[in-house]
C-alpha cells in the first residue's frame, strides 16, 4: 500500500496522538484506515558512524546484534580531517546505506562539545570547538538527507558527559551556552537543515532537555528557523506533556503507552490545547512522506567504494604529533624495501576501530594493520602482541623486547575497549600501565620505535613520548583503518589530520578539572566558555599537542595576508597564499583564528573562525580566501541577552595550528548593538552606566552643571563595580533615587 499523501486525509485527534510516541523500539506508528496506509511507519536507528539495523527479531533493548554495514571511522576520526568535502562524500555513503537498510532515520551525526577529554562518548563526537564541529556535521547532515533518509543532529544540548547522563543538571551559564554549548548545533542547523534533532537526556540549568521550551521551542524552532521533527533519546521523557508543551514531537522507544495515557488526560482536562498535538503529529506525518523511499534506493550498494572511503576518512584523520629525526633523517616514513620490521601490539592484530555503545556497528569487513603491512611492506614483518586486550602478560612482554632487539619497530599502543564508552566517562588520561612498560623496554634495544595510537579520546603522552622517535594518532580508524595506517607508515600516503581537540600535559591542566563529572545531581561549567585551546590559551598554560596541531612529512609556507574590508560593517575578504616547500605533495588546514576586540566582555585569546583544506602538489601554491562577518567578532552579552559586537582593533590570525600562527593583520570593528539597545536599571553598575552613551552624557552633563557631585577618576574607577541605587543611597555621592529615577526613565529606549 502506498502512503496516503499528507494534504488528502485530516487525521482524527486520536490518529493524531497515537504518532506522538513510537510504535516499538526501533519504529515510530502507522496511522491506517481499513486497508489504507494514511501514515507510514518509519524505521529509526543507530548509529553516527554506520548503519546498526537490528535484524526484524532485534533485542527490545536494541543492543544485541545488527545486519553488518560498513564501519566507517567515528566522529573523534572525521572530526580531525577538517575536510568539509569528505564529510559531505561520508554523508551520502551514510545515507545510502540507511536507504538500502529501508532505515528513515539515522539517529546521528553527534556534535556534542568535549568539555573533558574523560567524556566517554568524546570518540562519537566531533571537536571542542564548536566552529569546527559544526560545519563538518551540516555537511554530514546534507550528505545523508541527500539520499533521502533524515539525519538526527543529537544530543541537543549540553550532554557532555556520560556521569549520570539521565538526570544530570548541566548547569551552565549563558554566555557559555550561546557561544560554545548551543553554537554548535546552530551551525550544524543553519548549514544541515537537519530533518530531525535529538533531546539530550540530562537537565539544562534544572529543566530537562526534553521538556525544555526556552531550548526546543524559543531557539530552536523560532530563532534557528528548525522546522523538523524533535524526538527523544531512548528512554528520555519523563513528563510527556512537559515536554510534547515544550515541543518534543516525538518520544522514543515506543510504545509509550503511560506518555499516550497522560496526553489524553492532559486534553480531556484541557491542560494542553489540541492544537500541539496535531501541531506535533504533522510534523511527523511529513516526516514520514519526506523519508518515503520511493525507489531511491541505489540499486547495488556499492560496498567496495564505501570501504575505500572509510580509509580515506582513516587516512585523512590521522595525526602525525612527532616525528623526530635519527641521524638527520625523520623517523617517519618507513622504507618499504627494509629487510626487517617488527610490529608489536596486540592492536596491530586486533585493532580498536569504533567505540562501544548505541554506535557499534558490525563491520562489514576488516583490515588490519598488521595485514595491510605485510600486504605492502617488501620485506618482512614479525609480529609479538606484547599485552593482551586484557592487560598485561610478562610472557608476552619478554617475547616482545626480545624480538625487538636491534630492529625498527611499530608498536600499536592505545586504550582498551572497555576504557572508554557511552554510558560511563573515563577516570584518567593515561595509556595502560602495561603498555608503557611495554614501549620502555622495546625503547631500551631498538634502534627506532614508532608509536601509532588508537584511542577514541586523548592520552597523554608526556610520561612515555621520549621513548618513540615518532607518535601517529590514528583515533579508531573504521574498518579500513588498518590499511590507512600502513599506507601513512610507508610515506604512500602523508598524513594530514590536524587535532580538533587539544592533547593536554596532564589531566590537571584541563579545563573543566575541578568540575567533572559534577556531583549530587549538578555539574557546574564553571570554565564558562573557556573550553579546550580557549582554556589553555587564556591561562598561557602549556599543552602536549595543541589545537589544530599535525605534522606533514613535506612542508607549507604562508605569505601575502591581505585583508579588504568589505561594504558593510565588520566585513572582510581575507586572502592568502600557501606554498608547499617540500618533496612531495600533501594537504595543509589553513585556519582562520579572530584574536577579539579587548572591550567590556572578557574574550578568549582567539577563536577559530573559517578553515581550508588544501592539496598542494611539491612547489605548487595555492590562495585561500575567506570571508568575515559580524558573526565572526560578536560575543553573548548576557546583560542584554543578545549578542553584541564591540568596536575596537581585533586582529586576524592565519595559523596551522592554533598556536603555530603564520600570518596576521589588525582589523577595525564597529560596534553594531551600540548600547542604545542595552537597558539600564537601578541595578546595572555605574560602568555600565558610563559605557551607555546617554545616560554617560547625561550623568557628566548633571555632574558638569552641578546638579550631581562630580567624580574624580579615582572615585569613579572605584566605584564603578557599584549598582546605582547603591550610589544613590550614599547620600551626596552623585545623585539620589529621585534623580536616578529620571536618567533611568530619559536614558532607556522608550
Ligand atoms: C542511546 C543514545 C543515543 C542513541 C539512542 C538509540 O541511549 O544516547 O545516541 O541514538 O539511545 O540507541
Amino acid at each position: 500500500m502506498t502512503p496516503v499523501p499528507a494534504d488528502a486525509l485530516e487525521l482524527t485527534l486520536e490518529e493524531s496522538l497515537s504518532l506522538l510516541s513510537g510504535a516499538d523500539f526501533w519504529s515510530s506508528r502507522e496511522v491506517k484506515r481499513g486497508d489504507d496506509v494514511v501514515v507510514r511507519s518509519m524505521s529509526l536507528t543507530d548509529g553516527p558512524h554506520g548503519v546498526r539495523k537490528q535484524p526484524a527479531d532485534g533485542d527490545h533493548l536494541g543492543i544485541g546484534d545488527s545486519i553488518p554495514a560498513t564501519c566507517f571511522p567515528p566522529a573523534v576520526t572525521l572530526g580531525s580531517t577538517w575536510d568539509t568535502t569528505l564529510a559531505a562524500e561520508f554523508g551520502r555513503a551514510l545515507g545510502a546505506e540507511a536507504r538500502a537498510l529501508d532505515v528513515d532515520v539515522i539517529l546521528g551525526p553527534g556534535v556534542n562539545i568535549k568539555r573533558s577529554p574523560l567524556g566517554g562518548r568524546n570518540f562519537e563526537y566531533v571537536s571542542e570547538d564548536p566552529v569546527l564541529a559544526g560545519e563538518l556535521a551540516g555537511e554530514i547532515i546534507a550528505g545523508v538527507q541527500s539520499a533521502g533518509v533524515a539525519a538526527s543532529l543529537k544530543h541537543f544540548a549540553v550532554n557532555n558527559q556520560e556521569t549520570d547522563r539521565m538526570r544530570i543538571s548541566a548547569d551552565v551559564s549563558e554566555r557559555a551556552l550561546r557561544e560554545i554549548y548551543l553554537e554548535v548545533f546552530r551551525r550544524a542547523v543553519l548549514h544541515g537543515r537537519p530533518w530531525t534533532v535529538m533531546a539530550s537526556y540530562n537537565k539544562i540549568n534544572g529543566i530537562f532537555a526534553a521538556e525544555n521550551e526556552a531550548l526546543l521551542r524559543r531557539v530552536l524552532r523560532e530563532e534557528w528557523g528548525f522546522t523538523g521533527v524533535i524526538v527523544s533519546d531512548w528512554g528520555g521523557v519523563t513528563d510527556r506533556v512537559a515536554s510534547l508543551r515544550a515541543g518534543l514531537d516525538l518520544q522514543m522507544p515506543g510504545p509509550g503507552l503511560p506518555g499516550l495515557s497522560d496526553l489524553r488526560r492532559a486534553l480531556e482536562t484541557g491542560e494542553i490545547a489540541s492544537s500541539l498535538v496535531t501541531e506535533s503529529a504533522t510534523r511527523i506525518r511529513e516526516l514520514a512522506d519526506k523519508t518515503a523511499s520511493h525507489g531511491t534506493q541505489a540499486a547495488h550498494l556499492d560496498t567496495v567504494a564505501h570501504h575505500d572511503l572509510a580509509r580515506r576518512i582513516a587516512l585523512s584523520g590521522s595525526v602525525l604529533l612527532v616525528n623526530s629525526s635519527l641521524a638527520g633523517t625523520p623517523a617517519l616514513p618507513l622504507d618499504r624495501d627494509a629487510a626487517d620490521l617488527v610490529v608489536v601490539g596486540e592492536f596491530a592484530r586486533s585493532p580498536r576501530i569504533q567505540g562501544s555503545g548505541s554506535s557499534q556497528v558490525v563491520p562489514a569487513r576488516i583490515e588490519t594493520p598488521l595485514e595491510a603491512l605485510r600486504g605492502l611492506s617488501r620485506g618482512t614483518v614479525a609480529f609479538a602482541p606484547g599485552y593482551t586486550l586484557e592487560g598485561a602478560d610478562e610472557e608476552l612482554h619478554a617475547e616482545a623486547v626480545a624480538v625487538a632487539t636491534a630492529s625498527t619497530v611499530v608498536m600499536f599502543l592505545g586504550l582498551p575497549p572497555h576504557a572508554e564508552s557511552e554510558g560511563y566517562d573515563r577516570d584518567h588520561l593515561e595509556l595502560p600501565a602495561e603498555q608503557i612498560a611495554l614501549l620502555r623496554s622495546v625503547h631500551a634495544v631498538a634502534e627506532r620505535v614508532i608509536v601509532v595510537l588508537q584511542n577514541g579520546s586523548p592520552v597523554t603522552c608526556s610520561p612515555w613520548a621520549d621513548n618513540a622517535h615518532a607518535v601517529l594518532e590514528t583515533w579508531l580508524g573504521g574498518q579500513a583503518g588498518g590499511r590507512a595506517v600502513a599506507e601513512l607508515l610507508f610515506g604512500i600516503e602523508n598524513p594530514s589530520g590536524r587535532l580538533a581537540e587539544t592533547i593536554p600535559l596532564a589531566l590537571a591542566d584541563t579545563p573543566s578539572f575541578t568540575n567533572f563529572p559534577g556531583e549530587g545531581g549538578r555539574v557546574v561549567y564553571g570554565e564558562g566558555i573557556f573550553v579546550g585551546y580557549r582554556h589553555y590559551d587564556y591561562l598561557e598554560r602549556p599543552v602536549a599537542f595543541p589545537f589544530g596541531h599535525g605534522l606533514s612529512y613535506t612542508a607549507f609556507e604562508y605569505s601575502d595576508l591581505r585583508v579588504t574590508p568589505g561594504s558593510i560593517p565588520n566585513s572582510f575578504d581575507v586572502r592568502g597564499t600557501v606554498t608547499n616547500v617540500g618533496d612531495r605533495a600533501g594537504a595543509e588546514v589553513v585556519q582562520l583564528y579572530v584574536e577579539p576586540v579587548r572591550g567590556k566582555l572578557q574574550r578568549p585569546v582567539r577563536e577559530l573562525k573559517h578553515f581550508a583544506r588544501m592539496t598542494l602538489e611539491p612547489g605548487e601554491s595555492a590562495e585561500y580566501t575567506f570571508r568575515l562577518a559580524s558573526v565572526d567578532f560578536h560575543a553573548w552579552d548576557a546583560a542584554t541577552h543578545g549578542w553584541t559586537v564591540e568596536s575596537g582593533r581585533a586582529r586576524i590570525a592565519i595559523g596551522a595550528s592554533s598556536r603555530d600562527i603564520r600570518s596576521t593583520a589588525e582589523v577595525v570593528v564597529t560596534a553594531e548593538d551600540s548600547d542604545e539597545t542595552r537597558r539600564l536599571d537601578e541595578w546595572s553598575t555605574l560602568g555600565e552606566a558610563l559605557a551607555h552613551s546617554r545616560m554617560a552624557a547625561a550623568i557628566r552633563g548633571g555632574a558638569a552643571s552641578g546638579e550631581f557631585f562630580a567624580m574624580s577618576d579615582d572615585l569613579e574607577r572605584m566605584a564603578a563595580g557599584m549598582p546605582l541605587r547603591v550610589i544613590a543611597d550614599f547620600e551626596g555621592m552623585l545623585f539620589d533615587r529621585d534623580q536616578l529615577a529620571t536618567l533611568l526613565r530619559e536614558s532607556n529606549l522608550p
